[in-house]
């Protein structure tokens, strides 16, 4: 739970200081007054990256050289985080008074789960933004999955250069097509593993999403129960199989940077047939669904942020959506640029904060 934060020159905040309620806080205020703003800073302070497409490069604040984030936590794996980068790279990465040099030891202690509309894209998108989904996902369940990745990611690299050279010996491309089904293996098995865990908990339904059912697949010539053996057996042959067409394209074409994941309602791939506001319900039940995992896998609770979700949903679907996230009784961090979107309770421990002109009201 994220007790307080404090932005000094993030975006178009000069200085602010927010206090968080344990359950449900709205930030409410017009286009462009920062509530993005504010929740990218709280994503950023635990992620050290950000889950927006676009100006991620423009976080310092106009006309200023450096920005800084910190905040203090409540069941995390630290009490007190605090960041600052300039525009030249990072200041300081620090946790519970410790300075942290690599950024995959620091990020994590912090488990958050973000909607934000920039998401859709990963129903409407290319399979890129799917696997880095999954893969961050997985990252949060079991942390040496991103290391896995960035073997695979070596091997890879390796292995198309060496495809990209005029003359190789087959005997070197054997051997890399060895490690790579053997580092490929153990990505895609952590990724069929995240696929798992979401599709048992997306099997529960959930009223914003009607009586839709919501499902993940990974596409590949894999089965579920296939052990690492298996997979990378499967790997070594498709890229004996796709040798030739290798050595005229100069890529390597088969592994799990070339795979997809479904997303499907009903059994049919969600892309194809939803409407903007089913495609927001069936992201809303996939990220449930990960607050779910995490909540089984680490017996802890991520912390939730949902940038503009109502916008699109009908009125029944927001309530339902509100009155699921008060009775799990959770902290959640929700934007809106109308108050009414969000069936707003005085009585309860909602707190309402108004965003204007990069400042904060309570
Ligand atoms: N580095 C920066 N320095 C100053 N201002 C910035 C910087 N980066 C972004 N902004 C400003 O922040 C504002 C956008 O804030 P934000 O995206 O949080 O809006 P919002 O309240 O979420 O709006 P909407 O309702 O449209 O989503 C814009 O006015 C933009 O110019
Ligand atoms: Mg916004």
């Amino acid at each position: 739970m994220i007790k307080e934060i404090v932005l000094e020159n993030f975006r178009n905040y000069e200085e602010v200081k927010v206090s968080f309620n344990e359950e449900l806080n709205i930030f409410c205020g017009q286009n462009g007054q920062g509530k993005t703003n504010l929740l990218e800073a709280v994503y950023f302070l635990g992620m050290l990256s950000s889950f927006r497409k676009t100006d991620s490069t423009q976080m310092v604040r106009q006309g200023e050289n450096s920005f800084s984030i910190s905040g203090h936590f409540e069941g995390a794996d630290a009490a007190a985080l605090s960041i600052e980068k300039s525009h030249n790279g990072w200041k300081k990465i620090c946790a519970d008074g410790s300075n942290y040099k690599k950024k995959l030891d620091y990020i994590g202690k912090v488990r958050m789960v973000v909607f934000s509309p920039d998401e859709m894209e990963l129903i409407q998108g290319s399979p890129e933004g799917r696997r880095r989904y999954l893969d961050r996902a997985y990252f949060n369940v079991y942390h040496h999955h991103l290391r896995q990745l960035k073997i695979f990611r070596r091997i890879l690299k390796q292995r198309n250069s060496l495809l990209k050279k005029d003359a190789f010996r087959r005997q070197e491309i054997n051997s890399w097509s060895e490690k790579l089904a053997y580092a490929g293996a153990r990505v895609v098995k952590g990724r069929m593993s995240m696929t798992a865990l979401l599709n048992e908990k997306l099997d529960k339904s959930h009223p914003f999403i009607g009586r839709d059912k919501v499902s993940l697949q990974y596409m590949g010539a894999f089965n579920a129960d296939d052990d690492y053996e298996k997979i990378e057996a499967k790997l070594l042959a498709s890229l004996f199989k796709l040798r030739k067409e290798e050595e005229q394209r100069r890529i390597t074409l088969a592994g799990p940077h070339r795979d997809d994941i479904a997303i499907l309602v009903n059994g049919v791939i969600a892309k194809s047939f939803s409407s903007r506001g089913e495609m927001r319900s069936v992201l809303l039940a996939l990220k449930t669904a990960e607050t779910e995992v995490y909540r089984s896998v680490w017996g802890e609770t991520p912390l939730t942020l949902l940038d503009d979700v109502a916008s699109e949903l009908d009125i029944e679907r927001r309530k339902a959506l509100l009155s699921f996230l008060r009775q799990k009784g959770e902290q959640v961090l929700i934007t809106t640029t109308e108050v009414e979107n969000i069936p707003f309770e005085r009585s309860s421990k909602d707190s309402l904060f108004m965003v204007s002109e990069g400042k904060i009201l309570h």
